[in-house]
């Protein structure tokens, strides 16, 4: 019926209209005269969809030009980037994924969902499902990290969270997981330069979380701007349809990120524009998210029609699969915003309590040198909070958000000064001024907007921040990147703290005082070997971060996140996965360099608590197992501290011999649990057949190998505990 109801639509459309109904306008509505030509280009039925809209008043106004002043009346689809909440700002996606918890993943982006389709958005462009192996990329702050089995979960759940049951079920977007695919391997970690990737990492790294995803039922795909072995990945007929349609029966449709089909003509691909919006559309492009203030490569594609060089059912097939999206999504019965539900929706307490469990439960306590944390609020006069990030709400939020109001977010001073409560003194400086971007982007005045800079003379300031922490109980330093220096078109060629903070860090720290860390940031960053009593990792943790970081200062809640990614000594190291693979050399692989040790400073799912954990009794179901067949891991988790606390219990293995060399450890299952002092829980996990099978260059198809496996199981990739079966 669905397919149907679109066909009777395509029989009456023009070439403009079918090439309008497939091409996506950038509404930026703080340039109105553009913003005047993209609402001419609605009622003259050349857009089929719009992004960045988010105002419910003017998306209600948009729509019902489309819908009241067009020939076929057919509604507009409006996308966003709803990547970590609307109005309720959750703790970046990365941070989501250092919960290991895919029920929070799930739960925020239902949350971010309801509000957005509340204001009448109807498609996200996320989860960002991109495995990120080099923190110099900016955009691994939207993804899971560097783990394909990490990633391939959240990415499952983030679908679920946005899509609910079925594409239009109530209050959910469509889900539009990106970008296919590599984009996270960029060479150097540069946004938007080329990818260099095997089959193998692309089969066994980078794939994965696609293909959860559109196994979860995405109802959209991104294609990504780079190329991809030299074909750029929009204009890949492979990637868009050899793997994800015909191999992974994907049936959604696919959109361009932004000028992708007209940048295979930048790309020097296409030989012209025309030529580029043929090719995109060839390669199984649905829709093209025009560049922004740029020509349109579909806009031209009448003009090849007419000439020959595409026919009508390649038009059409694009035409139908972004009218389905539309009639599953309940457009043509219910086009308009209801503008009171949108403001009760976008003000439900409920969603605030949501984004702060969330921040509370994705922070990741790195170091707690002589028990400094949790602070005891009755036993302490006074804290000096210290640090540019420290009552800065848009760096607070993290980048992706829009138009987001200051005064509805805690910051961290803010937090710790609630929970603090009237009996502690709180002293409060910026200690240095954070250092401005090089280079601007297209997004800074959107979703990447920077906040009122904070601007101190450095050496003045850090001198005060020194006699405030002399004069406290304890130092509470908040320091890391500005979100500014992290997200899209901002990679860094360094892991430094940016400007003057480790200046600062070194001066609090040799005062003697008690120093506690709090670091901002989405990529791992080098604190020089300087040691705070106590590092914990907090993110960007989003717009009730102050309140939930308060809290775990304060010990009402124990820190349980883990690392979602290995945390090198240095810059130098990258990329450093864990799962890597065993060399001719394994001896000596902590000498690799003359210099230092080649091991993580942290390894991967690595996070301390409050409590302490052990692991223990690892019983495997039976010793041997054909190939196909299933086997079970069990481990006892006990918590083996004083108060109530949680671990995740993770699962690796190894394979010892097979057709091709396997990583020293993959990660295939985990659980996150909470358990009281004293309590023992067993936890068990299913090896399926699918958690021993990989992609193998020689056969250039997937493969189950007879061989031998070990297992570990604990609360990081360095666990200790392990056993092993063979594979009949
Ligand atoms: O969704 C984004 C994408 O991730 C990067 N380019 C712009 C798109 C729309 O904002």
């Amino acid at each position: 019926a669905v397919r149907a109801r679109a066909d009777a639509l395509i029989a009456q459309m023009t070439p403009q209209e079918k090439a309008g109904q497939i091409t996506q306008y950038f509404d930026f509505l703080n340039a109105p005269e553009e913003a005047a030509r993209v609402e001419q280009e609605v009622a003259a039925a050349r857009a089929g969809s719009l992004l960045f809209v988010h105002d419910p008043a003017q998306l209600d106004r948009l729509q019902r030009i489309a819908v009241e002043q067009t020939r076929l009346k057919i509604p507009l689809l409006f996308g966003y980037d709803v990547i970590h909440g609307l109005r309720t700002i959750l703790p970046v996606p990365i941070a989501i994924a250092a919960s290991w918890d895919p029920l929070l993943a799930e739960q925020g982006q239902r949350v971010a969902a309801r509000e957005a389709r509340a204001v009448g958005i109807h498609w996200t462009f996320a989860p960002n499902v991109d495995i990120a192996r080099d923190p110099r990329w900016g955009r691994m702050i939207e993804g899971a990290g560097e783990d394909p089995y990490l990633g391939s979960v959240m990415a499952a759940a983030q679908v679920r969270g946005f899509q609910g049951t079925h594409i239009g079920s109530p209050g959910r977007l469509i889900a539009g997981p990106k970008h296919f695919a590599g984009y996270g391997a960029s060479i150097g970690g540069r946004d938007y330069d080329e990818v260099n990737l095997s089959d193998s990492e692309l089969w066994n790294v980078y794939l994965p979380p696609f293909k959860a995803a559109v196994d979860a039922g995405a109802g959209n795909i991104m294609s990504a701007y780079m190329g991809l072995n030299g074909v750029p990945a929009t204009g890949s007929h492979w990637l868009l349809t050899q793997v994800l349609r015909e191999t992974w029966g994907f049936k959604g449709f696919v959109v361009t990120d932004a000028g992708s089909a007209h940048d295979l003509h930048t790309h020097e691909f296409a030989s012209s524009v025309p030529d580029a919006g043929v090719r995109a559309l060839r390669a199984g492009v649905d829709m093209e998210m025009a560049p922004p203030f740029g020509i349109s490569a579909f806009q031209t594609l009448p003009q090849s029609l007419a000439e020959g060089r595409l026919s009508t059912t390649e038009l059409d097939d694009a035409v139908r699969r972004v009218l389905e999206a539309k009639i599953r999504m309940g457009l043509f019965e219910q086009p308009y915003v209801d503008l009171d539900e949108a403001q009760r929706v976008l003000n439900d307490p409920e969603h605030r309590d949501v984004a702060r469990v969330a921040a509370e439960r994705t922070a990741v306590l790195l170091r707690n040198d002589g028990g400094v944390l949790p602070l005891d609020a009755r036993a302490l006069k006074s804290i000096a909070v210290i640090g540019p990030l420290a009552d800065s709400a848009r760096d607070t939020v993290g980048p992706w958000v829009f138009d987001q109001d200051d005064s509805e977010t805690v910051t961290l001073l803010d937090g710790i000064r609630a929970r603090a409560g009237s009996g502690v003194r709180i002293e409060y400086s910026p200690g240095v001024t954070m250092p401005a971007r090089l280079h601007r982007s297209i997004f800074d005045s959107g979703p990447h907007k920077a906040g009122p800079r904070v601007e101190v003379d450095d050496d003045a300031e850090i001198l005060r921040a020194v006699e405030l922490a002399r004069a406290a109980d304890v130092a509470v330093l908040v320091l890391g990147e500005g979100q500014i220096m992290i997200g899209e078109h901002a990679s860094r060629s360094s892991l430094d703290l940016p400007g003057r903070q480790q200046d600062l860090l070194d001066a609090v720290i040799a005062t003697g005082q008690p120093v506690v860390v709090l670091l901002m940031s989405a990529r791992p960053l080098d604190l020089k070997g300087s040691q705070p009593d106590a590092l914990m990792g907090i993110w960007y943790p989003g717009s009730q971060g102050g309140a939930a970081v308060a809290r775990l200062l304060f010990g009402d809640v124990s820190p349980g996140g883990k690392l979602p990614f290995n945390w090198p000594r240095n810059i130098g190291q990258i990329p450093l996965p864990y799962a890597h693979l065993r060399t001719h050399q394994p001896k000596t692989a902590e000498e690799r360099y003359w210099n230092e040790p080649n091991s993580p400073l942290y390894p991967f799912g690595f996070g301390l608590s409050y409590s302490s954990f052990e692991f223990s009794n690892l019983q495997l179901d039976r010793s041997e197992v054909a190939v196909g067949e299933a086997i079970r891991v069990s481990v006892d988790v006990s918590n083996t501290g004083g108060r109530e606390a949680d671990e995740v219990a993770q699962l690796y293995i190894h394979q010892r011999h097979g057709t091709a060399a396997r990583p020293v450890r993959e990660l295939k299952g985990f659980e996150r649990l909470t358990l009281a002092p004293g309590e023992r829980r067993t936890v068990s996990f299913t090896l399926k057949p699918q958690d021993l099978t990989y992609w193998a260059a020689s056969t250039r198809n997937f493969v189950q190998d007879a061989t031998v496996i070990d297992v570990y199981v604990g609360g990081s990739s360095t666990a200790a505990l392990s056993g092993s079966f063979e594979v009949r």
